[in-house]
C-alpha cells in the first residue's frame, strides 16, 4: 500500500511569521511549500483589476476558479501568459484587506480547494495559512498552530515597513491586524482555529531561528510535542 504524501500544515494569524518559517522549513526538508495567503490575496487583486466588488460572491469565485496564476522561483506572477509579477502588489494593504474579506465567501474558498490539494507531492508538502490542518489538509500528521500576540505582530510589521523606507504607524497597524484577526476568526466557514491535535508554537518571545527548529524537531519526532 503507498503511504500517503507526508504534509506538515502551519496555521496561524497574520504576520505571525509562518510564512518565514514554513518556507525556511520546507527549504531544510526539500519539501514543497505552499503559501495559501498568496492565493486570496492573488484573488483579491484580479478582483480590483475586473473591477468585482469583494462580496460579490459568484464574481468573485469565478475569478478564482480561473485564477492564471503562477510561483515561480519565490515570485508570483499574474495574467494569461502569466506575465505580470506581482510579488510586491499582493503584500500590499489594499490586497491584505481584499484578502481576508473574499476568504469569508464559501464559493471562493472551494473554487480554491483542489488547487491547494495539488501541492501534496513527494517527498511531502509544508502548507501555510488558515485552514491547512482543518479542512485542506485535515489527515496532515504534523500539524502547527504558530502564532505571538497581536503588539509583537504589529512591532515586526512596523519593523519590516520602516526597512522598506515606507511609512507606518503602529497604532493603525494594530488596529488593522485586530481587525483581520477577527475577521479570519469569526467567519463560519473555515474560521483560524488551533486544533486539539496542533502543536502551539508561540513565538512573542522567540526568533525565527528558534521557531524553525522547534518545527524541525517536531517533524523529526513525527508531530508529536514532548
Ligand atoms: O496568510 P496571509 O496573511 O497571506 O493571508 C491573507 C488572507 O487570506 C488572510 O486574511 C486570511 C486569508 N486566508 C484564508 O482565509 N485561508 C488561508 N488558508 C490562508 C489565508
Amino acid at each position: 500500500v503507498a503511504r500517503p504524501v507526508p504534509v506538515l500544515a502551519i496555521d496561524g494569524p497574520s504576520a505571525s511569521g509562518k510564512g518565514t518559517v514554513a518556507a525556511r522549513v520546507a527549504e531544510t526538508l526539500g519539501w514543497h511549500y505552499l503559501d495559501s495567503g498568496s492565493l486570496y490575496r492573488l484573488v483579491a487583486l484580479a478582483a480590483m483589476r475586473a473591477g468585482v466588488a469583494f462580496d460579490d460572491e459568484a464574481g468573485v469565485a469565478a475569478l478564482a476558479a480561473g485564477l492564471p496564476a503562477r510561483f515561480e522561483g519565490g515570485r508570483v506572477l499574474l495574467g494569461e501568459g502569466a506575465d505580470r509579477d506581482v510579488t510586491d502588489e499582493i503584500r500590499s494593504e489594499a490586497c491584505s484587506v481584499g484578502a481576508s474579506k473574499v476568504a469569508v465567501l464559501p464559493a471562493v474558498r472551494a473554487a480554491l480547494l483542489d488547487r491547494q490539494r495539488d501541492y501534496r507531492a513527494a517527498p511531502g508538502l509544508v502548507a501555510e495559512g488558515r485552514d491547512m490542518g482543518s479542512v485542506i489538509f485535515p489527515d496532515a500528521g504534523l500539524k502547527v498552530f504558530l502564532t505571538a500576540s497581536a503588539e509583537a505582530r504589529a512591532e515586526r510589521r512596523h519593523k519590516q515597513l520602516i526597512e522598506k523606507g515606507l511609512a507606518a504607524n503602529m497604532e493603525n497597524l494594530l488596529k488593522d491586524l485586530q481587525e483581520r484577526d477577527a475577521r479570519d476568526a469569526a467567519r463560519p466557514v473555515a474560521p483560524l482555529v488551533k486544533l486539539p491535535d496542533a502543536a502551539l508554537l508561540d513565538t512573542t518571545q522567540r526568533d525565527v531561528d528558534e521557531a524553525v527548529a522547534f518545527v524541525l524537531d517536531l517533524v523529526g519526532r513525527g508531530g508529536k510535542s514532548s
